[in-house]
């Protein structure tokens, strides 16, 4: 019986926490949005604009294929920077987690593939 009401009292922690975490989490997409641009600009090495084009990041790099016409969603980017992929050299190493998800967030977004 015990056991139960720890349980509850864990979930109802949970909750709370969940909610009081929530606003903030609107921010901090802002905030990662913002940390992928500048890392598709000239953040990662070799920057993405390079090879890209991608209109919200006013790149016109035309060796890989348009973010825009491709529409990737982020998984889709992170898989790529992560792997490499033809002649797009791998970012594993180069860039962190966090980066890999900011600029796999950023590109979705941006060229509408997560919608
Ligand atoms: C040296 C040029 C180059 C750079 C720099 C580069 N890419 Fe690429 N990228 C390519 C090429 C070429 C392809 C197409 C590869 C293929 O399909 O054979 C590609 C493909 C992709 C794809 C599509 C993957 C798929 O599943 O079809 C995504 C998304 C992508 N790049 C994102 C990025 C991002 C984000 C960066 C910056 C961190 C970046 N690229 C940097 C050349 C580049």
């Amino acid at each position: 019986m015990k056991r139960t009401i720890q349980k509850h009292a864990l979930v109802a922690a949970l909750w709370s926490l969940a909610f009081t975490v929530l606003p903030v989490h609107a921010a901090d997409d802002a905030a990662q949005l913002q940390q992928g641009k500048v890392l598709f600009g000239q953040g990662a090495v070799p920057a993405c604009a390079l090879c890209h084009a991608l209109k919200d990041a006013g790149a016109e790099g035309a060796v890989g294929p348009s973010l825009d016409e491709l529409k990737p969603d982020a998984k889709r980017v992170a898989t790529a920077l992560r792997n490499g992929i033809g002649q797009m050299p791998s970012y594993n190493g180069k860039l962190s987690d966090a980066q890999i998800a900011a600029l796999a967030a950023y590109v979705a977004k941006a060229s509408g593939g997560s919608k």
